[in-house]
């Protein structure tokens, strides 16, 4: 058995200054509690207990080029002595700017914040100056930052979210006024005449469609063929703005994200996570005349860290490596994570673990189900979630960090040893349940 003792004394130590011992409610999911770590190094973190972890969890997504990337601390270092924040422009946002407006799918414009909440606060804003319009319709299980007008319908217990066909929307969190609720049309995923009917029941109120076009916080499931397409057309016929939250599918789908992998392209898209490879950055691309808004009709944006030097120049570094031979180490984190994939499919199978490995290669997920895998978050729920936490907490005894949904983000520092060393931990593993 691994110890965690250092961890649990400092968190029980912590929780004396610091609010639950966390900055983030996300870290409470862990195990035994939430780990202290002293560095983090390519695809490997280190705890304050001596435990060594290969990471699939990787900050939730920024990490990309893995932990301490060297050329994006290097160009980090570089600026470090330019200053951080100048209450003004800076070259380096014309540069990142102009770099982000020739990459992205639709990306006629870009505006930078700091976190993807606020990023995706943004769009929504956005839309509804645009539109007119004042809801905004989102997708059971889909998450998009934790702010009062977006945690809605997150992650419902069911008791709580209506039927299937016609979800009532449930705020995430005490303190979230009711009212918000009222500007919140909730559906279910990947089903078209879903969103037609919601569509048709709020004619003419809908200002903008939020989606993660790959769900992966409710469970991961890739969009149906076709899906995509028919949400942005269904959005056209109702004069509602398609708007893709890529803040995880961003710079991990691809180069150029989930729009471009499945063939789509949003009015406005939220990037945040990857596209820094670790620093603080978030941004909103998309149509100019509706981030024209924010000139043309004040539409107010504002963040004082909004454009700060070291994660300008943090993102230039990350793009220098990500776009280098055409995206060449994207192709390498397909072929990995593929691999490991199917080694676990098969691994599940072998040990006669019912079992679904569903995702993209850089982030998927091993739900625990004998049936179909999933396909939206009702499907998801109805999974063994006891099974995915004792398969996190095997892991983790065995030097493999997954969350407690069994969700892997690969990095470019997951080479072929340490998915070789993941499939021998998961074999154990899987031997196990
Ligand atoms: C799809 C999606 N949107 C938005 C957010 C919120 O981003 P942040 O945590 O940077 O505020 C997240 C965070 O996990 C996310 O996964």
């Amino acid at each position: 058995m691994r110890s965690y003792a250092q961890s649990i004394a400092l968190y029980e130590r912590t929780k004396k200054s610091l609010a639950g011992g966390v900055s983030s409610n996300v870290r409470y999911a862990a195990t035994p509690v939430p780990l202290f770590f002293v560095r983090g190094e390519g695809a490997r973190l280190y705890d304050v207990d001596g435990n060594v972890h290969i990471d699939y969890v990787l900050g939730n997504g920024p990490a990309i080029l893995g932990h301490a990337p060297q050329p994006v601390i290097d160009a980090v270092a570089r600026s470090l002595a330019d200053g951080q924040v100048f209450a003004a422009q800076t070259p380096r946002e014309t540069e990142l700017s102009e770099r982000l407006v020739r990459l992205l799918p639709g990306a006629e414009v870009v505006r930078f914040a700091t976190s993807g909440t606020e990023a995706v606060l943004m769009a929504m804003r956005l839309a509804r100056a645009f539109t007119g319009r004042d809801k905004i319709l989102k997708f059971e299980g889909h998450y998009h930052g934790w702010s009062d007008q977006a945690y809605i319908s997150a992650r419902p217990p069911l008791n709580e979210a209506g039927p299937a066909d016609a979800p009532v929307p449930v705020a995430g969190s005490p303190g979230m006024p009711a009212s918000v609720l009222g500007d919140t049309v909730v559906c279910g995923w990947n089903d078209l005449d879903l969103l037609r009917q919601a569509l048709e029941r709020h004619k003419g109120e809908i200002a903008g469609v939020l989606m993660e076009p790959m769900m992966v916080n409710g469970g991961a499931a890739p969009p149906e063929p076709g899906y995509l397409e028919g949400a942005r057309d269904l959005c056209r016929e109702h004069g509602a703005l398609f708007l893709c939250d890529e803040v995880i599918t961003g710079f991990r789908l691809g180069l150029k994200g989930a729009q471009h992998r499945f063939g789509v392209t949003a009015d406005l898209a939220i990037y945040a996570k990857a596209v820094a490879a670790g620093f603080p950055l978030a941004l909103v691309a998309g149509r100019r005349d509706v981030m024209n808004t924010l000139l043309d009709k004040g539409v107010m944006h504002g963040g004082t860290y909004n454009g700060n030097v070291q994660s300008m120049s943090a993102a230039l570094a990350a793009l220098d490596v990500l776009q280098a031979d055409d995206g060449a180490v994207y192709r390498d984190l397909e072929r990995r994570g593929t691999r490991l994939m199917q080694g676990l499919a098969e691994l599940a199978a072998r040990h006669k673990v019912p079992a679904r490995v569903q995702g993209a290669p850089a982030i998927f997920q091993v739900h625990f189900t004998a049936g179909p895998a999933p396909r939206n978050y009702r499907d998801a729920v109805a999974c063994d979630r006891d099974r995915a936490l004792a398969f996190h907490r095997l892991l983790q005894e065995e030097g493999i960090r997954v969350n407690q949904q069994a969700k892997f983000f690969l990095s470019t520092a997951h080479d072929d040893a340490i998915i070789d060393e993941t499939l021998a931990a998961a074999d154990k593993v899987m031997a196990q349940l």
